[in-house]
């Protein structure tokens, strides 16, 4: 009876164990890309879905927004949204496409880092309207 609660508790920390943390194939985030000493905070969203090989990351809270669908056309399609300025129109938005090639094929672009160097320091509160599920992790990296 021991030996099996000691194998179960093993289970159990194996299954709850989070290093390196494995992000999952669809998600979605947003946040702040923050500049402190040029005084740059630019709200970001992006969206993650390797499933279905589609990913969006949106700059400047919304201003620009990129794609990346690598199901379309041959190698992938990478699309741009941006206000564009010329001689007769003021910040008209444009779509700009880039088609994928045989050398340069168009992939998901995630946005959480790699973390295998990073070490689990423990969960934080969770926060108003959040969940703790995996967003309030706190890491650091580990000094091996
Ligand atoms: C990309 O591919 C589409 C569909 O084949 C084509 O209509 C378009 O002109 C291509 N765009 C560029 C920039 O090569």
């Amino acid at each position: 009876m021991k030996f099996v609660l000691v194998v179960l508790s093993c289970l159990l920390a194996g299954a709850f164990a989070t290093k390196p943390p494995k992000w999952p194939d669809v998600y979605s985030v947003s946040g702040m890309l923050t500049i402190p000493y040029a005084e740059i905070n630019e709200p970001f969203y992006a969206w993650y879905d390797k499933t279905n090989g589609r990913s969006r990351v949106d700059y400047y809270g919304g201003m620009v927004k990129t794609y990346q669908l690598t199901k379309q056309g041959d190698y992938g399609v990478s699309l741009k949204l941006a206000p564009v300025t010329t001689q007769n129109q003021m910040n008209k938005e444009t779509c700009l496409q880039v088609n994928g090639s045989a050398s340069y094929k168009i992939d998901v672009q995630g946005i959480l880092p790699y973390v295998r160097d990073f070490q689990l320091l423990g969960k934080l509160a969770p926060s108003i309207g959040g969940d703790s599920t995996g967003r309030d992790q706190r890491m650091d990296r580990s000094r091996s």
